[in-house]
């Protein structure tokens, strides 16, 4: 496994592991997933080296932060746990209120990193960024993070917060790779990180789903699931298979690789089964060539994928973890 230093939170596995699907109906994994397979993931992902989990208050109503806490049992404080605020009226005495509710569920006095889980559209940072600075201060928190946040609005919450917002995670990888232009080099200058989620495009850079074959669940109202994009992506996923070919691996770690190659970046996989998991955590100490980086690189840019902005309703549906 390989770390990276996050300011007031120490070192952070480059692979963590992403538990929007515990306890979240939408992804279609039932009880038995829920009571049985996340647990032994979380545990497999401790063995393996993974000190990175992301949860939010939103996923599964509090489902996803229960279970991350059962399974990591008493190692939990030794964990960056990543947790996440949804911020309506994100007043400082409401955001101390969503703290103490995900801090109860996480059995944790302090969350690592805690994440305004997405801009809100007409209240300015300087609201959430007040109950976020107080939560730091009172060192509740370890830092603050955003998620969903353009570089300007990053920008703009460092203001806020009056200090450095130590990362943003957001949508990224060779299917979605918008942050290459901006959120990476800033990153990379200002030494903050980017966290990847979606790095495996919900599964679709797995290379098992086409137009014969597509998943169910949120995933069927993901565009990149949709005809037009299953074949546009065709060229992308051909390159990724014969790199992963090169190096004897799936095309999934091939793609987590290309993260883990770009400066300031970890990636977020979640995960459906243990095999899985491993498979993403050994994509970790996996080095593309440089011109393998570069060409994935040069094909993420070329792939222009129709209507990928997450529509309105799957924001919410993320959101409300249904
Ligand atoms: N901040 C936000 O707004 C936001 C939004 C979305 C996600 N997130 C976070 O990011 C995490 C990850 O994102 P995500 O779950 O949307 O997408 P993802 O990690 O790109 O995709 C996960 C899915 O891909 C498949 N998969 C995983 N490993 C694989 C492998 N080695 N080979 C083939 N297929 C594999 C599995 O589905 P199947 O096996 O069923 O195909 C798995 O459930 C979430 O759990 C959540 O913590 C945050």
């Amino acid at each position: 496994m390989r770390f990276i230093e996050v300011d007031g939170v120490g070192p952070v596995s480059r692979i963590g592991l992403g538990t929007w699907q515990f306890g979240s109906r939408e992804w279609g994994y039932g009880s038995d997933y829920a009571g049985g397979a996340a647990g032994a993931i979380v545990r497999r992902a401790r063995e393996l080296g993974v000190t990175l989990f992301d949860t939010a208050e939103v996923y599964g109503f509090g489902k996803s932060e229960r279970i991350l806490t059962e399974a990591l049992g008493d190692e939990r404080a030794d964990v960056v746990v990543a947790s996440k605020v949804f911020p309506i009226a994100p007043f400082a005495p409401i955001v101390r209120n969503r703290f103490e509710g995900s801090a109860k569920r996480l059995q944790l006095g302090k969350i690592p990193l805690y994440q305004v889980h997405q801009a809100n559209p007409v209240v300015p940072d300087s609201i959430v960024m007040q109950g976020m600075g107080e939560l730091l201060d009172a060192g509740k928190i370890g830092a603050v993070g955003v998620s969903n946040y353009s570089l300007d609005r990053w920008r703009a919450a460092d203001t806020a917060l009056g200090r450095p917002v130590v990362s943003n995670q957001v949508q990224f990888s060779l299917a979605t790779a918008g942050p290459l232009e901006d959120l990476v080099p800033f990153a990379e200058r200002e030494d903050r990180i980017v966290m990847a989620y979606s790095p495996l495009a919900q599964g679709l850079l797995g290379g098992r789903y086409g137009v014969d074959d597509r998943p169910g669940g949120v995933r069927a109202m993901n565009p990149l699931f949709g005809t037009e994009n299953l074949r546009r992506v065709e060229p992308l996923l051909g390159l990724l298979r014969e790199v992963a070919a090169a190096h004897d691996v799936k095309p999934a770690q091939a793609a987590l690789a290309w993260l883990l190659g770009l400066p300031q970046v970890v990636a977020i996989p979640g995960a459906s089964s243990v095999e899985q998991l491993e498979f993403n955590v050994a994509a970790a100490d996996l080095d593309l060539a440089a011109d393998e980086q570069a060409a994935l690189t040069s094909a993420a840019r070329a792939f222009t994928p129709q209507g990928v902005v997450p529509t309105l309703v799957e924001r919410v549906r993320e959101k409300l973890g249904r």
